[in-house]
């Protein structure tokens, strides 16, 4: 069944192409610390907002997603009450927007930080890049770049940002807290950079569902039409 083969072997190249793109993904560099984000889990990505309105939001925006969208993705799914607390007086359809203006910025950081909406997907490493980044603020080894601003996974090593959660000589025994902290933000930077991908998933598996069924039907229909004739 030659026909049989060829569905098959397309059906494996979107499988092949997913495989190999995550397995380049973080070449190179510094290897990245692992770490474990579900785009899908509510729970996760609800603490990663809290992390980014309370700590990040100080500084970066993230202004395609708007506050309206944070009640209606499903995958956040926050009351109107909740985002009316977040949002204060700014308009429902306005993005995330930090209170920091670039010209305040310039004169506290020297650079503006960047917009965080597509982070993960700009950085190779995505997820892995930003946690990586909030747990690797250390001492510089050769002393040159002040405490604060050393990071070991930032290109260049030298950092215009504070380190925001507190990483540098932090107690052991808030270790697990900055940890989990660092992966729900990571996580909730993951959802919003596709917002989209888990509806798309769903329609993806419902298209494939669809053609195998009709795969089955067409194979029983052709047995039906053709069974009373010789070959
Ligand atoms: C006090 C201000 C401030 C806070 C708070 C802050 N950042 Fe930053 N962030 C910056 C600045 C400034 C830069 C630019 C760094 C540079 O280019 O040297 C930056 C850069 C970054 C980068 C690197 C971007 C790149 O270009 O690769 C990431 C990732 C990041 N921030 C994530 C976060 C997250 C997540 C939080 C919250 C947990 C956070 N930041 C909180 C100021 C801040």
């Amino acid at each position: 069944m030659k026909w049989m083969k060829v569905f098959l072997a397309a059906m494996a190249v979107p499988a092949m192409l997913f495989a190999s793109g995550t397995a380049f993904a973080n070449e190179g560099g510094v290897a990245l610390k692992p770490v474990e984000v579900d785009p899908a889990d509510q729970a996760q990505i609800r603490r990663g907002l809290t992390v980014f309105t309370e700590v990040c939001m100080g500084c970066h925006s993230a202004k395609y997603v708007t506050y309206k969208g944070l009640i209606d993705y499903p995958e956040i799914a926050i009351t109107r009450e909740q985002a009316d607390e977040l949002r204060g007086d700014k308009p429902l359809a306005a993005g995330m927007i930090t209170d920091l203006s670039p010209e305040d910025a310039t004169v506290s950081y020297g650079k503006v930080p960047p917009d965080l909406s597509l982070i993960t997907s700009a950085r190779r490493g995505g997820a892995k890049y930003v946690y990586s980044i909030l747990t690797g603020f250390e001492h510089d080894p050769h002393g040159k770049v002040p405490d604060g601003n050393f990071n070991e996974y930032f290109p260049g090593h030298r950092i215009a940002m504070p380190d925001p959660l507190g990483w540098l000589d932090h107690d052991k025994s808030d270790e697990a807290e900055l940890l989990q902290q660092a992966q729900d933000v990571s996580a909730f930077l993951t959802f919003i950079s596709d917002p989209h991908q888990n509806e798309r998933r769903h329609i993806g598996m419902f298209v494939m569902g669809f053609l195998l069924l009709l795969t089955l039907v067409l194979y029983l229909l052709k047995r039906e039409v053709w069974k009373d004739v010789k070959h």
